[in-house]
């Protein structure tokens, strides 16, 4: 039995990474969570409290972080400000998160020398052309384009930088796109699922020719959990699972799936410095760890997806009127 610090546990990809690890092992996990507009207590609600304990607190708060460090063996950190739309509103608060709650992190992590593994995004490396036959891979350089992205790269370097100059036994891992249960209304899959079950017609960016790799976040778990078990440390991994999809063809899988007609929706102004494609080869991690993805099919982890939020708007509705007043505030 390990005992686990979860960063941003009650946030979306976090909190599908604690009930992973309830369900598929005896761990013991602490979660360290601000409670932002992003993080909700009621995703860790029905989990058996002689297994999670929650701790209402911020990863820029050192003398917290270094209390909790000393009780643990491992460390995985999922907590930031993670949309990119709020970034290019109002950066600062993805700096004092990104940057400088993963440096304190880190220091802590090099003081206690704990295990510690950082979650970052694809979103790093910048993007692809849409007709460019390459994938994001491990050794691709880094070019992000928005405050969110680019500070990101600057705490998975940090990481490295911890690892080369200190020792620390860190890994990280950069993944593509997440979808599946407890994501924030905001985001783009479960936004526009929830317009439809308001009656509101989904929205779409632009031409909606930006293309993603979606991942379901379970197969995102398994990942981390095979990178804290057999990754070799100062190593970085990719995380996909090969589903290329454009904001188009999701958009109207999702009408398809909860009955519209698949034209059904607007088209909305585009996002700045739109990021057209993102994609991902995993290889390193499916060949040196032996990981591979649960979810292969995108239609049936989408219909899955759709299906919690139609029996859990008590978890979503409280958020709901308020995103979509900000989006409607900027012509989205
Ligand atoms: N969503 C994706 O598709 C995706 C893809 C790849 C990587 N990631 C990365 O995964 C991680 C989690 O993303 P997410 O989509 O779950 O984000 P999220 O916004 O849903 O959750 C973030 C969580 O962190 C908490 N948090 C924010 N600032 C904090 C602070 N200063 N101290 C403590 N807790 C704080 C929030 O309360 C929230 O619970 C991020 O590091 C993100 O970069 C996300």
């Amino acid at each position: 039995m390990s005992r686990l610090l979860v960063t941003g546990g009650a946030g979306f990809i976090g909190s599908n990474f604690v009930h992973h690890v309830v369900e598929t092992s005896d761990d013991h996990v602490t979660v360290l969570d601000a409670l932002t507009y992003a993080g909700n207590r009621a995703s860790l609600a029905d989990l058996p409290e002689d297994r999670v304990t929650f701790v209402h607190g911020d990863i820029t708060d050192a003398a917290l972080v270094d209390e909790l460090f000393a009780d643990v063996d491992a460390v995985v950190h999922y907590a930031a400000e993670s949309h990119n739309d709020n970034s290019l509103h109002d950066p600062r608060p993805f700096l004092d998160t990104n940057i400088i709650g993963t440096y304190t992190l880190l220091e802590a992590a090099r003081k206690h020398d704990r295990r510690f593994h950082h979650i970052s995004t694809d979103e790093v490396y910048g993007d692809l052309e849409l007709d460019d036959p390459e994938r994001f891979t491990e050794s691709t350089p880094y070019n992000p384009s928005s405050p969110y992205s680019s500070t990101k790269a600057g705490s998975d370097l940090l990481v490295r930088a911890w690892v080369r100059s200190f020792g620390v036994q860190a890994t990280i891992s950069n993944c593509s796109n997440n979808y599946g249960p407890y994501q924030h209304v905001e985001k783009f899959i479960p936004r526009q699922i929830t317009n439809v079950i308001r009656g509101i017609r989904p929205k779409l960016y632009g031409a909606g020719e930006n293309v993603r790799d979606w991942i379901h976040a379970d197969d995102h778990s398994s990942a981390v959990s095979t990178i804290l078990a057999k990754g070799e440390i100062g190593e970085t991994y990719l995380i996909g699972a090969d589903g290329e999809k454009n904001n188009k063809q999701v958009v109207e899988l999702i009408l398809q799936l909860m009955g519209q007609p698949v034209d059904a929706y607007d088209h909305v102004t585009d996002r700045a410095g739109h990021d057209l494609r993102y994609a991902i080869d995993s290889t390193r991690l499916r060949t040196e760890l032996g990981w591979t993805p649960r979810f292969s099919d995108f239609a049936a982890g989408l219909a899955d997806t759709i299906d919690w939020y139609r029996s859990h708007e008590d978890w979503w509705a409280p958020s709901k009127d308020g995103v979509e007043a900000f989006y409607a505030s900027k012509g989205q």
